[in-house]
């Protein structure tokens, strides 16, 4: 029987941990026992914190596992890369993942490449000292996701609060200033195997928009024209190049002028949240994503094919999206799983303040809002 470490147990690994038991593989997840829904699910669970990579080291190689991977929590991606080259499992360098989890290397390497990046500058609390950029600028923590700490700023006069905050959030205790992108956003979702690229879909994204940027809805197909998605599809190979993502899910992020100038926003070397890899992707494509990075991080591949053609996408629940309310109580044509987690519907200031979800299927966009 194959081992396989998973790290993380929240909830975003569930479709995780269930495929890998469902494949008849000996599951093995790590993680702060706070909130690990997985710990009842996974055959072994181990309550180490997944930034503790040393210690995830020692106990992977007293079980022998055969492989390691996560699905959609950046924050492991360091400490997966870092077992996989110590144990010569499959996964991608160590190095590459320091420089798809921290968003000052990602823009580095990125720059290297002549991938096209918004103007940007790395700032802590000792240099604070901004160069000329155009405003608007975002401000964001160097190493978090969920939008936490993010703000779009108008002028110098803000700019001291929204580093403030972004410092605050970083682990790292560092922030990018950035100049802001206008226009749409999606992502691409691609699966790599020896540092061959295989995408499997790009999904638009609906988020707040200013100040926090906070996911509402999520579709795929995207719905942009064919040329303006081609030209998406060759920046995100650039992108994966530039990161050597070798191995394994990409989730890379763009936003598209209305000129049709496409921007690389990040880059993450795992599937993407919001449902968008465990969900979408099988349910636009047939492809079943989960199953294909379990493969990987086991050392097979088998190449995808994308034999569906369907609508598929996720709503969140947020005072912003009060409307969509009745839509979880009726019983609706398109339900493939949704869920209200708190009566209480916020004004999002990140992606955890959302009060629920609705995932579709349908032969066409649903719109909602
Ligand atoms: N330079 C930029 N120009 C325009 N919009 C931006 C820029 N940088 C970030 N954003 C907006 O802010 C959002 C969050 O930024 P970013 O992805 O860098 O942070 P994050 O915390 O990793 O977010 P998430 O985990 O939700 O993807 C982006 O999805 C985008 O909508
Ligand atoms: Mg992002």
């Amino acid at each position: 029987m194959k081992k396989l470490a998973i790290i993380g147990a929240s909830y975003l690994q569930l479709p995780l941990v269930e495929k890998a038991n469902a494949m008849g593989i000996e599951t093995h997840c790590f993680a702060w026992p706070e909130g690990a829904v997985c710990k009842e699910v996974a055959a072994y669970f181990y309550p180490i914190s997944i930034l503790e990579k040393e210690a995830i080291l020692e106990k992977c190689t007293e079980i022998g596992i055969d492989g390691i991977t996560t699905i959609a929590t950046d924050m492991a991606v360091p400490t997966i890369c870092y077992v996989a080259e110590k144990l010569n499992l499959i996964s991608n360098s160590y190095a590459s993942a320091l420089a798809s989890t921290n968003k000052g290397e990602m823009r580095k390497a990125f720059a290297a490449q002549c991938c096209a990046i918004p103007k940007f500058a790395v700032v802590t609390e000792w240099e604070r000292e901004v160069p000329s950029l155009h405003f608007p600028v975002i401000v964001k923590p160097a190493d978090r996701s969920g939008s936490r700490g993010v703000t779009k700023v108008l002028s110098t006069d803000d700019l001291p609060s929204a580093i403030t905050y972004a410092i605050e959030e970083s682990f790292s205790k560092q922030a990018l200033v950035e100049e802001y992108i206008e226009g749409v956003e999606v992502s691409v979702e691609s699966i790599s195997w020896n540092g061959a690229h295989h995408i499997l879909a790009i999904t638009d994204k609906m988020t707040t928009g200013a100040p926090h940027f906070v996911e509402l809805a999520h579709h795929q197909p995207s719905q942009l024209p064919a040329a303006v998605q081609e030209k998406i599809k060759s920046e995100t190979l650039k992108c994966l190049n530039a990161l050597e993502v070798k191995n394994g899910a990409g989730h890379s992020e763009f936003k598209i002028t209305p000129e049709g100038d496409v921007f690389v926003i990040e880059v993450g070397a795992r599937m993407g949240g919001d449902f968008i890899g465990s969900h979408l992707v099988e349910l636009s494509t047939g492809y079943d994503f989960v199953k294909g990075v379990i493969a990987i991080a086991l050392n097979s591949f088998e190449e995808p094919i994308l034999n569906k053609h369907q609508f598929s996408g996720v709503y969140f629940l947020s005072k912003e999206t009060e409307q969509i309310k009745s839509y979880f109580s009726s019983s609706n044509d398109f339900d493939v799983e949704k869920q209200i987690q708190s009566e209480s519907l916020k004004l999002l200031t990140n992606s955890n303040d959302r009060s629920g979800y609705l995932i579709y299927q349908s032969n066409k966009k649903v719109e909602l809002l």
